[in-house]
C-alpha cells in the first residue's frame, strides 16, 4: 500500500437493524489493537442507524460515514432525502457518493459533481465511486468512461485532500467475480494518473470494490497501489469482516 493509512469500509447498503449494532463491539475491541494503528475503519450503514453508530463508536478507532447525500447542502422540500448537513450533524465523517447503483437509478456525473460539491462544504470526506459496467468494458471503453466519471464528477472541484476514490467496476459489484490482478493495477494506475494530472497533485487514495472477500483480499493486498478496500456484502457479516480487516494489515 502506497499511503500511510488502509482504509476498510463497510458499505452496508440497504441492510441492517438496531439489534446489528451489537456485534460491532467486536470490530472496536479490534481496532484497538496496536497492529491496527494504520488501518482506518469505516462503516456506512443505512441513514436509520447512522446516529446509533456514532454513539456506539464515538471516542473509539472507528468511523462512521453515510451511504449518499442530497445534493442541496442544508435544508429544503426533498421528500425522503438526506442532506449533507444532516449527516454531519448526526457525528458522521464519510459519505459515499458516485456509487453505481445509485448511478443506476438515474443519478448522473452532474447531480454527482453537486453531492461532492454539498458534501465538502460540509467537511464531510467524499468516497467517491466511479466504475466502468460490463458492456463499457466489453467495448473497451473503460478508460473514457473513467475519465468522464473523475471529469464531471469533480467539475470545478479545487483539491482533492478530502476525496478517496473507489474504483468499483460495476460487473464486480454483487457478483463473485472480480477483475484480474494485472487488469485491476493497470486500471488503479491509469485512475491515479487521470487524477495526478486533472488536480497536479500528490498520490490520490484509491480503493477497489466489488466482491471482497477474506479470500481473495490476500491477493488485492499485494496490488501496492490500492489504499484498501470498500466492502458490500462481506462487510454485513461481523466475523467475515474481521477476517478481512485482519488479513489486511499493512
Ligand atoms: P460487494 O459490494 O462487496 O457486495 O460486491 C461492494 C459495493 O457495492 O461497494
Amino acid at each position: 500500500m502506497t499511503n500511510s493509512n488502509n482504509y476498510i469500509i463497510a458499505n452496508w447498503k440497504m441492510y441492517g437493524s438496531i439489534k446489528d449494532l451489537k456485534s460491532i463491539k467486536k470490530v472496536i475491541k479490534i481496532s484497538k489493537k496496536p497492529n491496527f494503528r494504520k488501518t482506518k475503519i469505516i462503516y456506512c450503514p443505512p441513514f436509520t442507524l447512522l446516529n446509533s453508530f456514532h454513539e456506539l463508536t464515538n471516542k473509539t478507532p472507528l468511523n462512521v460515514g453515510a451511504q449518499n447525500c442530497h445534493h442541496n447542502e442544508f435544508f429544503g422540500s426533498y421528500t425522503g432525502s438526506i442532506s449533507s448537513n444532516m449527516i454531519k450533524s448526526v457525528g458522521a465523517k464519510y459519505v459515499i457518493i458516485g456509487h453505481s447503483e445509485n448511478r443506476k437509478e438515474g443519478e448522473s456525473n452532474l447531480i454527482i459533481n453537486k453531492k461532492i460539491y454539498s458534501a465538502l462544504s460540509q467537511k464531510l470526506k467524499v468516497i467517491f465511486c466511479i466504475g466502468e459496467t460490463l458492456s463499457e468494458k466489453k467495448k473497451k471503453k473503460t478508460n473514457i468512461v473513467l475519465k468522464k466519471q473523475i471529469n464531471y464528477g469533480l467539475k470545478n472541484i479545487k483539491n482533492i485532500d478530502n476525496i478517496i476514490f473507489a474504483y468499483e467496476p460495476v460487473w464486480c459489484i454483487g457478483t463473485g467475480i472480480v477483475p484480474k490482478t494485472n487488469d485491476l493495477r493497470n486500471n488503479v494506475i491509469k485512475i491515479k494518473k487521470l487524477i495526478k494530472n486533472k488536480f497536479r497533485s500528490k498520490d490520490p487514495i484509491i480503493l477497489y470494490g466489488g466482491s471482497v472477500n477474506p479470500k481473495n483480499i490476500v491477493k488485492f493486498n499485494k496490488i501496492s497501489e490500492i489504499s484498501g478496500f470498500l466492502i458490500g456484502s462481506a462487510s454485513q457479516n461481523t466475523n467475515k469482516f474481521i477476517d478481512i480487516i485482519k488479513k489486511s494489515i499493512i
